[in-house]
């Protein structure tokens, strides 16, 4: 299991923090296999009624780590750790609370749409850039983006890549709300601890009423992710993703 993945209980709340502060929060294989399985285990335990996820100080999740993208676009294996964990979170029963201060990349922006109550810090940047790399979006962010800001604001991130500061997204419904930096975490614990004192099977039930059909959600997942994993292949990509380890060599 991950090293860069910390599972904690507090009470009836499994928090799920990231923890590879050196690379941004950057998320390897092995940290998608350690999420998925946090998150199929707290949804099994009766003991856990609320999950939190949380970054560190300044990056949540500098999204994907790259060097996978390239290792698959370099023709190696993908493995399926990345669509366990997005199923792990679209099929979650438990209601899921995050903090996110600071970076939030790809699939550190769009786990959040499988989230009840997501809180950012002002210096919060979500940012969705997967056509600059060659690639579609992904964990379902090409049906549920849409339904939450309408077709042409989810454009403007999904296709154009256009960033979202934290009071953007609160505004545009996004996430729930924005508090300071050295709040962040007891907020989130705040109202997860909230929801665990509520009746768990009302809650589970309304929930479900709101999150709708997983079923047409895991779908939409399966069909992005075959795009995705073509995509990794094209020339678009391998341009981009060699772009950024050449921005690196170059510092
Ligand atoms: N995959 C792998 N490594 C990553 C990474 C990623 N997604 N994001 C950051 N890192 C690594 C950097 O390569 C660097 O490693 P190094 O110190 O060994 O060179 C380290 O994390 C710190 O990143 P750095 O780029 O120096 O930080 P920054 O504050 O200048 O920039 C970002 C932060 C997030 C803007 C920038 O790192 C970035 O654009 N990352 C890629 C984001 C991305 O495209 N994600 C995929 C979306 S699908």
């Amino acid at each position: 299991m991950s090293t860069h993945i910390r599972v904690e209980r507090q009470d009836a709340v499994q928090i799920l923090r990231l923890e590879r502060p050196e690379k941004k929060n950057a998320i390897d294989r092995a940290m998608y296999a350690a999420m998925a399985a946090a998150l199929a285990g707290g949804d099994a335990d009766e003991a856990v009624r609320c999950h939190v996820l949380l970054g560190v100080p300044g990056a949540f999740s500098a999204g994907n780590d790259l060097t996978d993208f390239l290792a698959v676009a370099d023709g190696g294996e993908s493995g399926t750790e990345v669509f366990d964990f997005l199923t792990a979170l679209a099929t979650c029963r438990k209601p899921i609370v995050s903090g996110v201060d600071g970076i939030a990349v790809g699939i550190g922006t769009t786990m959040h749409l499988h989230c009840d109550l997501t809180f950012a810090t002002p210096r919060t940047a979500f940012q969705t850039p997967f056509v600059d790399l060659g690639l579609v979006p992904e964990a379902g962010s090409s049906l549920l983006l849409p339904a939450i800001l309408g077709h042409q604001r989810a454009f403007a991130l999904l296709g154009l890549g256009d960033g979202l500061s934290a009071e953007q997204a609160r505004e545009a419904g996004l996430i729930y709300a924005v508090v300071e930096q050295e709040e962040l975490e007891t907020s989130v614990l705040a109202a997860a601890a909230a929801i665990t004192r509520k009746p768990p099977e009302a809650l589970a039930l309304t929930r479900d009423l709101m999150r709708g059909s997983r079923e047409q959600l895991v779908a939409r997942i399966g069909e992005e992710a075959a795009h995705f994993k073509a995509r990794l292949q094209s020339q678009e990509a391998k341009t981009a993703l060699l772009a950024f380890m050449e921005r690196k060599k170059a510092r």
